[in-house]
């Protein structure tokens, strides 16, 4: 397989056909690698490029990544991982933000319709108006979460949530973190 065919998606597919096509093209990938970065990198393209040839809401997401917990403080604050989108902040304290809201203790997923309803949202693209994180986790420990962003309000349903939990689960278990 060619991989970077896999960034291919077709705007005929709807939304649940969209996250399948990443979570099997996202399968292959982290087949022969372990690498968190590797894998989350590629993680991120698939996610933009899917959220990229769907309709809007989806078409307005500005931002697909990743916040791994920081090994220089351990378990007090999350790091800036792969990404697409605009420059992001750094890090996140555990706790704080809808990441680590997110992050924190058993991790659960945040879906946040308007961010100006969400206290203490970070705001690190002021274009982005909904959001969504959902927890990766190894071992039962939260490691990191995906994060996106979108600059329409009410930007992501259940069925995002379902689809970005398919992908946490994968991430989650083929990764060295
Ligand atoms: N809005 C996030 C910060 C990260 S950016 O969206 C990329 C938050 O409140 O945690």
């Amino acid at each position: 397989m060619v991989h970077a065919d896999a960034s291919n998606f077709s705007s005929s597919l709807s939304k649940a056909e969209a996250y399948a096509q990443l979570l099997s093209s996202l399968t292959s990938l982290v087949q022969d690698q372990r690498n968190w970065v590797a894998n989350t990198a590629n993680a991120a393209s698939l996610l933009w490029h899917m959220y990229h040839s769907l309709p809007a809401p989806s078409s307005s997401v500005n931002w697909s990544g990743f916040y791994v917990l920081d090994p220089s403080d351990p378990g007090k604050q999350l790091i800036l991982g792969p990404f697409m989108g605009k420059v992001a902040c750094q890090t996140i304290r555990i706790g704080k933000g809808v990441c680590g809201a997110a992050a924190e203790g058993e991790g659960r997923t945040v879906l946040v319709k308007d961010v100006e309803e969400f206290p203490g949202h970070i705001a690190c693209d002021s274009d982005s108006r909904s959001e969504i994180v959902v927890p990766l986790r190894s071992s039962g420990k939260v490691v990191g979460v995906i994060d996106i962003d979108c600059a329409d309000v009410q930007g992501f349903d259940q069925e995002d949530q379902k689809g970005l939990e398919a992908i946490a689960e994968l991430l989650g278990k083929s990764c060295d973190w």
